[in-house]
């Protein structure tokens, strides 16, 4: 009977000099396996004496524990070894910023109405909508456009085909049927603003058949001109980024407002290019005046408890003067290289809290 002893250490010294799983294994069937070097001495035990056996099987079966352990132990370290190895070769690196430069761009049709829509709330307006396939009422009528007036003319009305009960709805010419929608739907006081899509069958440089206006509604018990004037005044200096702009109200007529007013914004023609703040010109950028107190009665308000103010301001238009854009048209043609030299970055948010310009990218 050799040394168990000597055995046992030798083969534990060849266990844990292994260095790969294959080998381990021809190790452990040399061993311990069926037929394994270990397995044919322990078979030896039958042919031992009771005492022999008494002496030698305790011996052989913690031989064989210490074996099987060893294996196991180097097994792992072995699957370990190799995981780690797998991980360390299969490393990605996750700290890299993204690449690709930022993809698409905000419509300065979009910029605008989202400053616009910023500097008035500021100030207290609340933002009111409506439906661009309008009824006639709403667009014409209950704003003091009777049916036979010459301003209807004047808008160059998309007319839909006749409804059910022979009436024809219109592509909304303007954005002022928002104020009588607002205060039809409930009680005063209202301070909105309205930005949306209006339609006109209208096409040149400065003119295209959908355009974008942005109308106001202030009405209380005690709201004048002041306070139209003043509203104007504070949004020009917000929008246009200047302290000193010059504004002029130009007596004019709208049946929905009197007295009514446009109102020019200073500026200088140069060189092809229209610069806000500076010369001697100037420029239309919207209809306003106190709100006609047959509107009013049309809503059933009491035009001698409640008065108030309305405007409606081209969007493109002061998109254009802001942002030196020459040609309307370009800004719906959908051309990627005017998008990308007129949009704006996606984060840019207008704000006023942060106090942050916001500029093009141009
Ligand atoms: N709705 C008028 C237009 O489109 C503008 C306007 C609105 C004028 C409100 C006065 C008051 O021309």
């Amino acid at each position: 009977m050799e040394d168990l002893q000597k055995l046992e250490s030798e083969i534990v010294a060849a266990i844990t000099a292994c260095e790969d799983l294959a080998k381990l294994e021809d190790l452990r069937v040399a061993e311990i396996g069926k037929k394994g070097r270990v397995s044919l001495m322990m078979r030896e035990l039958g042919k031992m004496s009771p005492d022999e056996k008494k002496e030698f099987g305790p011996k052989f079966n913690k031989l064989k524990t210490v074996l099987v352990d060893a294996i196991a132990d180097r097994k792992a370290a072995l699957e370990l070894d190799a995981l780690n190895a797998r991980l360390q070769s299969e490393r990605i690196d996750i700290t890299l910023p993204s690449r690709p430069a930022p993809e698409g761009s905000i419509h300065p049709i979009t910029q605008v109405m989202d400053e616009v829509t910023e500097i008035f709330t500021e100030i207290g307006f609340s933002v009111a909508e409506g439906p661009e396939i309008e009824e006639d009422f709403y667009n014409f009528t209950a704003l003091n456009i009777p049916e036979e007036h010459p301003a209807r003319q004047m808008h160059d009305t998309f007319y839909l085909p006749e409804d059910e009960d022979g009436k024809r709805k219109v592509l909304r010419t303007h954005t002022s049927p928002v104020q009588i929608r607002t205060m039809m739907a409930g009680p005063p006081p209202y301070r909105i603003i309205a930005p949306g899509r209006t339609y006109r069958c209208d096409s040149d440089a400065t003119h295209t058949p959908m355009f974008h206006q942005v109308e106001a509604l202030v009405i209380d018990k005690n709201i004048h001109m002041g306070h139209l004037k003043w509203c104007i005044e504070e949004f020009c200096r917000k929008f246009f980024e200047l302290d000193d702009v010059k504004i002029r109200f130009r007596p004019s007529y709208f049946p929905f407002t009197e007295p009514s007013a446009e109102v020019d914004i200073g500026c200088a023609f140069k060189d092809g290019e229209i610069l806000i703040g500076e010369g001697d010109d100037w420029l239309e950028i919207m209809g306003c005046g106190m709100v006609n107190a047959r509107v009013l009665e049309n809503v059933n308000l009491d035009p001698n408890e409640y008065q108030g103010f309305a405007f409606g301001m081209g969007l493109d238009r002061i998109a254009m003067l802001k942002w030196g854009i020459p040609d309307l048209r370009d800004f719906f043609a959908a051309d990627l290289r005017w998008l990308k030299h007129y949009g704006f970055a996606a984060l840019d948010i207008p704000s006023l809290s942060t106090q942050n310009k916001t500029t093009g990218s141009k």
